[in-house]
């Protein structure tokens, strides 16, 4: 099976077939912003509600929620992000060029892969390791100036007024409106725990330094779940939903020897993190091929306790400016079990704050590794043929319909199986250039079937369906088509 050797050749194909572009690219260009063309934005909307069907849909036990991107200041302060989301940064003395610490190479070529959390305060225990570390850009060791904390979190204003303008941030993650609506969600539905709250959604972080095409952007999309359940069960919940997102992969397509499983070191552990392990893709070009996909969290009861503290302190918060560990442990030990944000087991009589269990994956960075595993070449009758070999579910057009020939009727009846099948599935309708032509365009852009009306439909009523990974060919009566069609796409 051929590979996409080299990112430049998924990224001409991605530009070439419509899936993605680079942002304002007739202005020049936005680093590490992209938009999604006319496949791009199918295959991804078929990511997402891949996902949502996987999560949501199937379950009995997740409901969804869609949440405002910008989110009232007290809820990234209470969530920790306000001072703890931030990169280490180091600038070369020699050249000026900004890193991440965590990304420098050692001076004997090991790499550290870390944290994107961490503790401001302590910043300066880093500065020590800096002594061996090579610049990335021009290759001089160890002289990098004291490493500051970077804040990750993008800023906005909001309100036309000077005087009653508010700096708001746009949200690192999606998941803090899942926390401080689990109030609202819990009052409004039956949900009973264990029970989970999914949401996909643009997040944005000012990342340091930008990775691979859309492998790491500043602005993403992020399809995460918040899983609420009884302390002491979240380690089995932990595996049940670990096992859950990595065969969610495979049975969308991607080869199992492709994935794998890495755990976070310690001292590699979100601010938020009892364990987390990631679900990681073998890239084939990067910098380290294996590269995370998506990342399954314990994030214990920390959310929801600092929620419930963020919104007993708020007031005096604002009165005294930004302390809320002033409320000792002690004293919400005692009474944090009355917040609106504890859980009332009625079965139980048992009152608690639940743990959390959060898969959360990256649709932008799935939606490579699905077009990276998909792409094949191979020669037929001494040409190349280039197709992408994506799961039906994910094709973003399940089917060509072509007239063989542009008379003898023949486009008219393929015209009519187009406009009927339309309403059920994208399809796409195609009369232009040779036939080869157009099954090899409809195999470069993943389409699982091409429908074709030929000499032989006015004498029996039957046309040819090509499979696309095969090119065999069968035919298939008219009014079969739909439910032919309907069965292979699962639909
Ligand atoms: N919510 C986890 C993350 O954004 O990484």
């Amino acid at each position: 099976m051929a590979k996409l050797a080299k990112l430049d050749d998924i990224v001409s194909l991605c530009k070439r077939r419509g899936f993605i572009f680079q942002s304002s690219e007739i202005y020049g260009g936005l680093a590490s912003c992209y938009d999604y063309g006319p496949l791009g934005v199918e295959l991804k909307r078929n990511i997402r509600n891949a996902w949502w069907k996987h999560v949501v849909q199937m379950r009995d036990d997740v409901v969804g929620l869609d949440c405002s991107i910008l989110m009232h200041p007290m809820a990234w302060k209470a969530s920790g992000h306000a001072d703890k989301f931030a990169d280490l940064v180091t600038v070369c003395r020699k050249c000026g060029t900004r890193s991440r610490v965590d990304h420098l190479q050692d001076h004997q070529g090991s790499v550290e892969e870390h944290t994107e959390h961490i503790d401001i305060e302590a910043v300066q225990s880093k500065a020590a390791e800096l002594s061996r570390k090579v610049c990335p850009a021009c290759g001089t060791v160890g002289q990098f100036g004291e490493p500051m904390a970077f804040r990750l979190m993008f800023e906005t204003r909001m309100g036309a007024n000077v005087e009653d303008t508010m700096t708001l941030f746009l949200r690192p993650e999606t998941a803090q409106g899942i926390f401080v609506n689990f109030r609202n969600v819990l009052d409004s539905t039956r949900v009973k725990i264990p029970f989970g709250i999914a949401q996909i959604g643009k997040s944005f972080r000012n990342e340091v330094t930008t990775k691979a095409f859309i492998f790491r952007t500043r602005e993403f999309e992020q399809a995460e779940l918040e899983f609420f359940c009884k302390p002491g069960t979240d380690e089995e919940w932990f595996e049940h939903w670990k096992q859950e997102r990595f065969n969610w992969y495979i049975n969308l397509g991607i080869r199992k020897e492709n994935l794998r499983f890495r755990e976070h070191a310690k001292d590699e552990l979100a601010h938020y993190a009892k364990a987390c392990v990631d679900i990681e893709y073998k890239f084939p070009f990067g910098s380290g091929d294996w590269q995370e996909l998506e990342g399954i969290a314990n994030r214990t009861d920390f959310d929801l306790r600092q929620h419930q503290r963020g919104i007993r302190t708020m007031n005096e918060w604002y009165d005294k400016k930004g302390d809320l560990t002033k409320i000792t442990l002690k004293e919400e030990a005692e009474d944090y079990l009355k917040g609106p944000l504890a859980y009332f087991d009625e079965e139980t009589r048992e009152r608690y704050i639940p743990y959390v269990i959060e898969p959360s994956a990256g649709i932008d960075r799935s939606m490579l590794a699905f077009l990276v595993d998909a792409y094949d070449e191979e020669e037929v009758r001494g040409e190349q043929r280039n197709l992408l070999r994506f799961h039906p579910a994910l094709a973003p057009i399940k089917a060509g319909i072509f007239p063989l020939v542009k008379k003898d009727g023949m486009p008219e009846i393929a015209m009519n199986i187009y406009q009927d099948l339309k309403r059920y599935f994208p399809v796409f309708y195609d009369e232009k250039g040779a036939i080869g032509r157009r099954y090899r365009r409809q195999d470069e852009a993943g389409t699982p079937f091409c429908v074709t009306v030929d000499g032989q439909t006015k004498e029996d009523n039957t046309v040819t369906i090509r499979h696309r990974d095969s090119m065999e060919q069968v035919r298939v009566p008219l009014d079969q088509v739909k439910s032919y069609l309907r069965d292979k796409l699962d639909l």
